[in-house]
């Protein structure tokens, strides 16, 4: 069916639209009420993700609430992971983790291709969002990168520096592409299987982009992301490496249509250096605990440098926990009224 709101999907695709599309990384659950009046109710995160009725009424809320121009599916990227083996804990207040990680080629030969079945959840989730979506908006599909997975499997929880992650690289490069590969793979059939249910759109989250060297990023995690790009289906394709400044350049050799920005990157530069991709973010988070003038100004001025080029807006990482909704309306409201 045809989408009634498509800004994205075109922007995505290289027009420079009538007006700037805008959505917000992590804009389901975090920060509205309503989110956290579900989530009380259930055991925890977890049963959230895996129950596709309730993921599907909370990737709704942002659109409902917000009036963002795309909605994004409720999940996250560790249950790729878990289905390849290793599954994972939501603690309360402190993030993932993972009771076994890799340790030795053992761990690894005991990863499992992912079949399919594992994830229907998600599927189905996708296909409850786009019925009731009814076309308003497009949905977005997403999964971490390769690379960003691997940390997780190898630390087995957030960290500052992924020091046991990166120290697998040094000690042990063969197993690391090993890993990399099946975790690229499942990567690919997870998303075209989230293309059929119906998303209409793929990002994939490089958390970690920013913590390797430009070597170690050119060898560990591009050529993955560019197999995964090449390979997904009938959609447009972002990829968002945070941190990546240094392989801007390269970037724009990827089969995908749009490079995500974070705050720290310099729009000029990129819009040079990512001349045929279209950009989406990139405001820094913390402009949302302004006040409305400084969050309309600063929305303004990230949105004038955009000028010219396909363009989503959108902020340059995760909008934080404790960002006021309302003031989550006011960014949105800032970029729709926007002349571009
Ligand atoms: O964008 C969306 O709102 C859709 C849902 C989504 C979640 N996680 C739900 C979630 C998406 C796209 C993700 C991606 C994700 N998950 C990333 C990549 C994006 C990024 O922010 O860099 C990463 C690194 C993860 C792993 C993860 N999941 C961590 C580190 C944590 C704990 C801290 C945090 O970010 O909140 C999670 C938990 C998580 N994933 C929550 C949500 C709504 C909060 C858990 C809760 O409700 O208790």
């Amino acid at each position: 069916m045809e989408l009634k709101n498509d800004l994205l999907i075109r922007a995505a695709k290289g027009e420079l639209t009538e007006r700037t599309p805008v959505w917000l990384m992590r804009q389901a659950g975090r920060i509205l009420p309503e989110y956290r009046s579900i989530r009380a109710k259930l055991s925890g995160f977890k049963e959230l993700v895996e129950t596709p009725e309730l993921a599907a009424e909370v990737t709704l809320q942002p659109v409902n609430l917000l009036g963002v121009d795309a909605a994004i599916i409720f999940s996250d990227i560790l249950v790729i992971p878990e289905a390849m083996g290793l599954s994972y804990e939501m603690i309360e207040k402190k993030g993932p983790h993972f009771p076994k990680t890799l340790k030795s080629e053992a761990d690894i030969k005991s990863l499992h291709k992912v079949e399919g079945g594992e994830l229907n959840y998600v599927y189905e989730a996708i296909r409850l969002v786009k019925k009731e979506l009814n076309s308003r908006v497009p949905l977005i599909g997403f999964a971490g990168a390769p690379w960003t997975i691997l940390c997780y499997m190898i630390e087995g929880g957030g960290s500052k520096t992924f020091s046991n992650a990166r120290k697998f690289l040094i000690q042990e490069p063969k197993l690391a592409h090993t890993v990399l590969s099946m975790i690229t793979d499942n990567t690919i059939k997870y998303l075209n299987n989230q293309v059929l249910a119906g998303a209409d759109l793929i990002q994939v989250f490089d958390s970690w982009a920013g913590i390797l060297s430009p070597d170690q990023y050119r060898e560990f995690s591009m050529p993955y992301i560019e197999k995964i790009s090449k390979s997904i289906l009938h959609v447009p394709v972002t990829v968002f490496a945070k941190g990546a400044y240094y392989a801007l350049k390269e970037m724009s050799n990827l089969s995908c249509n749009t490079i995500g920005l974070d705050w720290n990157m310099d729009v000029n530069e990129a819009r040079v250096l990512l001349k045929g991709k279209t950009l989406q973010g990139n405001l820094d988070p913390c402009v949302l605990y302004g006040n409305r003038d400084s969050i309309e100004l600063e929305t303004k001025k990230m949105l004038e440098k955009f000028k010219g080029h396909p363009h989503i807006a959108n902020l340059g990482h995760g909008v934080y926990p404790d960002t006021d909704p309302d003031q989550v309306k006011i960014f949105i409201e800032a970029v729709k009224t926007f002349k571009t």
